[in-house]
């Protein structure tokens, strides 16, 4: 990914295939579990890049197939949401109870949702151009980062940064509807910035960091908290932009998932298939050649 500044989809798809049977090997191993001993098969199947996508779809498909176990196929975002209650599936302190009020901050979606229970969710917002971890990956690009530039902002500034660093630059905070962001007119002002300011010194080159930052993390805080009191649900927060550690500074009152839990994971995606079983809401899918998600599931807007 560093190589080409993001992710090539036909890379992606072919580095699936060959990761994704050595990630499943050593995920057996680690946890001692064999192959047959799983009573269910769930993968993700949507949103995201269709060609990831359909070789995960088909290698689990198949694993589920062959064994004579059902197969179901779940919506990535939901599973972000319940991210919370894998803590309390391992043995550590439990997410705070119900209703909660979730932001999902990753590098492809940046939505809040009303959540009333277990798998019952209600999207109520989100971005309407870019994501927040695509705002940092982007602003990391434009100071030469490599990607994902997430994590070595947030480390550099916690490190580094004073208050004067974060608000040296004013880049802009969007207009726009309650419970909405929006994070491409950002890329713009701090591309113009880095332009103006030319060669940097690692002083400034830092402030830019810090104040485009506070830019994307600002509104994040602003409308979960707006959503909070609107829906009356403490704030959770999940995906990748998650582990920030200012963010979690800046809302001490949210309940954050430990930050294994919140990038990325395979055990999102078991823990909302185990919490829709439970409830008897879980119907395997066909065995057509689509995955056919669980209709309530879906994340509107989503492909
Ligand atoms: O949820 P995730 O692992 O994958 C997606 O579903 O996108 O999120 C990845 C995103 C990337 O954009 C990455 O830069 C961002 O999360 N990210 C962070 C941090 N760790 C990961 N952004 C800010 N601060 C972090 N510490
Ligand atoms: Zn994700």
């Amino acid at each position: 990914m560093t190589d080409y500044g993001g992710i090539v989809p036909e890379i992606a798809s072919r580095e699936h295939l060959k990761g994704l049977p050595l990630a499943v090997s050593e995920a057996l191993a680690q946890s001692g579990i064999h192959l047959d001993e799983i009573d269910w098969f769930t993968v993700t199947n949507r949103p995201g890049l269709v060609g990831a996508l359909l070789v995960g779809v088909s290698y689990v498909k198949a694993l589920a197939f062959a064994r004579g176990k059902p197969f179901t196929a779940l919506d990535h975002i939901a599973s972000h949401i319940y991210s919370p209650l894998i803590a309390s599936a391992e043995g550590a302190a439990p997410p705070p109870p119900f209703p909660w009020v979730a932001l999902v901050v990753s590098g492809g979606h940046t939505d809040l949702f009303e959540v009333r229970g277990p798998g019952d969710h209600r999207w109520l917002g989100g971005t309407l151009d870019d994501a927040a971890g695509e705002a940092f990956d982007k602003v990391g690009k434009l100071l030469s980062l490599p990607y994902p530039a997430g994590p070595t902002i947030d480390r550099a500034v916690r490190e580094k940064a004073t208050d004067a660093d974060r608000t040296r630059f004013s880049f802009p905070r969007a207009q726009v509807p309650a419970l909405s962001f929006s994070y491409s007119g950002l890329k713009t002002a701090v591309g113009l910035k880095v332009a103006e300011l030319g060669e940097m010194d690692a002083a400034t080159r830092l402030a830019v960091a810090a104040s485009a930052q506070e830019a994307i993390l600002e509104p994040l805080v602003k409308e979960a908290r707006r959503a909070s009191l609107q829906y009356g649900g403490r704030i959770v927060v999940t995906g990748g932009v998650a582990c920030n550690s200012r963010l979690r500074e800046l809302l001490p009152e949210a309940y954050f998932p430990e930050r294994r839990h919140c990038t990325d994971n395979a055990a999102m995606v078991a823990m909302l298939s185990h919490v829709l079983h439970e409830q008897g809401r879980l119907t395997p899918s066909p065995w057509s050649t689509g995955a056919i998600p669980n209709g309530a599931m879906a994340t509107p807007g989503c492909v």
